[in-house]
């Protein structure tokens, strides 16, 4: 596995209604560009990925490329799909088109727009090193309740177990091919938990606080005061 080549697959074709701007989110912009183009130049800038397959809300396919077609470079291979209704069906209509020599696939949320480029070469490089599934996770700062249909607590997990998991998360390409067939339903949140069904491990990696998914309205405060620090520390360089 260690000079597979790897292949990121973004969902994007989600309509972002709790985030409530009126058309779907992977398209809207802050800081000058849309959320899209600021995950796939990240990716890019990783210098890991040599294919990329988005999936496109319906029938927003060439637009995305518009968007994303300026972020790739020539030896990088750009694929848009149409996505479906959840986003694991979305994924797997990426995981389709994925071209046939690509052995490590990195999934990564249009929504996640600021991880860092360290991100993707940390996540594949630990699928390069052996483990076949693997996520970046933080600790979880808040106390959960695990609560019943009327909304009373029943259990309070101990937090020191539980991880925040985000994207992007790698895998080997047959592991999650495999994972994708065995899917029945449609509402896996993540590709991982589609692997843990199949009983395979997921091993976690540190994740990063700026890979954060833009799913609220205050959530796009915060993406807007990232973009602008880190353009003052680019200017400061
Ligand atoms: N996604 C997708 N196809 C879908 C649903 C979601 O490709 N049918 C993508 C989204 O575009 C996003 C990622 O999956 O990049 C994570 O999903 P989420 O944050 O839930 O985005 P939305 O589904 O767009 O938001 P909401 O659930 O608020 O409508
Ligand atoms: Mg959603």
């Amino acid at each position: 596995m260690r000079n597979a080549m790897v292949g990121l697959i973004v969902p994007a074709a989600g309509m972002g209604v709790r985030l409530g701007v009126g058309m779907p989110k992977a398209l809207y912009t802050v800081g000058g560009q849309t959320l899209l183009s600021h995950a796939v130049r990240a990716a890019v800038e990783s210098g890991v990925v040599s294919a990329i397959v988005v999936a496109a809300p319906p029938g927003l396919a060439t637009r995305v490329l518009e968007f994303v077609q300026p972020e790739i470079p020539a030896d990088v291979l750009v694929r848009v799909v149409d996505g479906g209704v959840s986003r694991q069906s979305s994924v797997r209509a990426a995981l389709t088109a994925m071209s046939s020599d690509i052995d490590v696939v990195l999934v990564h949320d249009a929504a996640r727009c600021l991880a860092p480029p360290r991100l993707f070469a940390e996540v594949a490089a630990a699928v390069q090193a052996g483990r076949a599934a693997v996520v970046p996770g933080l600790e979880v700062v808040d106390t959960l309740k695990q609560v019943d249909r009327r909304g009373s607590v029943v259990d309070t997990p101990d937090r020191t177990v539980l991880r925040a998991v985000q994207t992007p998360q790698g895998f080997r390409r047959g592991l999650l091919q495999r994972a994708h067939d065995a899917a029945t339903g449609d509402e896996a949140t993540d590709d991982a938990g589609l692997v843990e069904r199949l009983g395979q491990p997921v091993y976690v990696v540190p994740g990063d606080e700026s890979a954060f998914k833009v799913t609220r309205p205050l959530d796009l405060l915060l993406a807007e005061a990232l973009l602008a620090a880190r353009a003052a520390d680019e200017g400061h360089r």
